[in-house]
């Protein structure tokens, strides 16, 4: 049983090489701040070894600019009412540090601990169709799985004419205002249902 209480707890948890999904992840964090959340802001852990990152100036520096983000652990989905969960677009799906972060997480989906929590989701990719869509839906099966319950954006937000998708908020390259004011909508929606069915 929860102890019913105010404020939800939001796990804002995301991957990010290149700094556009490091962008919208900060962005959210503060929007969830600004509901009234308990917000927790969470990187998946780097799997790329280190030397190649050493390689790559502008990843480094990417990476060097996250170092006030823990790493998540499993027990931030344990702590939290709901999560907003967000990684790049590889080829349609989602980048693998995120996919690996979810195979951590059998004892959870053994023990239904996640069951009646929500979760939205975010992505983005390099094309304007590159993939982000899909890589959103393909996020799904793993949530159902654990009995979260996924919270999309509804079609009477106007910027879904410009940006996002039912299914999560997005980003073509770099996330622009549009993008992150999708984002916004989702956050608060998502914040909304949470601390109806939570708190
Ligand atoms: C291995 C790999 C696969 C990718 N696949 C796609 C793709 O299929 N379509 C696309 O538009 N962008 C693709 N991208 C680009 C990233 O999804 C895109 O740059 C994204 O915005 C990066 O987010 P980040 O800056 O948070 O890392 C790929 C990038 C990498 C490294």
């Amino acid at each position: 049983m929860n102890t019913p209480h105010k404020y939800p707890k939001i796990l804002v948890l995301f991957y990010s090489k290149t700094g556009h999904m490091l962008k919208m992840a900060r962005s959210i964090a503060k929007d969830a701040e600004n509901s009234g959340a308990d917000v927790r802001l969470r990187k998946v852990p780097e799997l790329a070894p280190s030397d190649v990152i050493e390689k790559t100036p502008e990843w480094k520096a990417v990476y060097q600019s996250m170092s006030d983000i823990p790493d998540a652990v499993v027990d931030d989905l344990i702590w939290m009412d709901g999560l907003i969960a967000g990684a790049p677009t590889r080829f349609g799906n989602m980048a693998a540090p995120m996919r690996n972060f979810w195979d951590l997480t059998g004892k959870l989906w053994m023990e239904g601990t996640l069951i009646g929590k929500t979760v939205s989701v975010f992505s983005s990719a390099e094309m304007v169709h590159g993939g982000q869509e899909a890589t959103l839906l393909a996020t799904f099966p793993t949530f159902f799985a654990h009995g979260l319950i996924i919270v999309g954006i509804p079609g009477n937000i106007k910027e879904l004419y410009s940006s996002g998708s039912y299914y999560g908020a997005l980003s073509s390259g770099e996330p622009n205002d549009t993008d992150l004011l999708v984002a916004r909508h989702m956050t608060n929606r998502m914040i909304d249902v949470t601390k109806k069915l939570r708190c």
